[in-house]
């Protein structure tokens, strides 16, 4: 199993000095919590995505994450990302060795992501799924509305989820639909527009995306009430 952690973003909404992947939470900055997660998930493979100018400093992360020689641990892979998730995906994604046969693509800034949800994604993976992803109930009523301000439909929320990273796929599947180069907001878009079937297992509110200050403080609170 490969990991692709997207940490390339700037997190301009976060209003930090940096990217967002390199602010800290708690003592530790987004990227290190989010690789630890990835790590106890028991991966083989990570490929982490950063701005072209913080490889080094994310190369420092990861070893501080998975010790410098790191038999027991995943081995783990550098790379810098481009303007849209979407290219620094496919870097990581081509930067996974031949023996990846199942990628999980994750966010840096889902950095509080269960280890189960990640369990749970692969297990569907496991049992031949081309595509899977976490997802929770939406609480909010959600319209879809026109560029007028006008309401088009109220989608039944029963059948509505937000869904969440890690997402994970085949390989083979994966990269096929990242081959048109069309931008996304998630991984599934892409794969689901090429006709392929994708599940939502359990997601869970700790996977929260971490893109405001509201957010920073939100997460430390959960981790000052024991998540991780
Ligand atoms: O911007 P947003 O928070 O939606 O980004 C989701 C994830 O994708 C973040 O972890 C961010 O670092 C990553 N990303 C990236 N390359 C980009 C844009 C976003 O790796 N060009």
């Amino acid at each position: 199993m490969g990991v692709v952690v997207v940490a390339a973003g700037s997190g301009s909404r976060l209003g930090a000095d940096r990217p967002k992947a390199f602010v800290e939470l708690a003592g530790a900055t987004l990227l290190e919590h989010a690789l630890r997660g990835v790590v106890a998930a028991g991966v083989d493979e990570v490929a982490v995505v950063v701005p072209a100018d913080w490889v080094t400093q994310a190369e420092m992360v990861a070893v501080a994450v998975v010790g410098p020689a790191g038999p027991a641990g995943p081995a783990m892979t550098v790379v810098p990302g481009g303007a849209e998730r979407t290219d620094s995906v496919a870097a990581g994604l081509s930067s996974l060795s031949e023996q990846v046969h199942h990628v999980l693509v994750h966010d840096a800034a889902r950095c509080l992501t269960p280890v189960v949800v990640f369990e749970r994604v692969i297990a569907a993976l496991a049992r031949g799924a081309r595509g899977a992803i976490p997802g929770v109930p939406v609480v909010d009523t959600i319209k879809t509305v026109a560029p007028d301000g006008l309401i088009t439909g109220t989608p039944s929320r029963d059948s509505l989820r937000a869904v969440q990273t890690p997402q994970g796929f085949r390989r083979d599947v994966l990269e096929q639909a990242h081959a048109a180069g069309v931008p996304a907001t998630d991984d599934a878009a892409l794969v689901e527009a090429l006709g392929h079937p994708v599940l939502v297992v359990d997601g869970d509110p700790r996977s929260l995306k971490i893109t405001t200050p509201a957010d920073l403080v939100h997460a430390e609170r959960l981790l000052a009430a024991g998540s991780r």
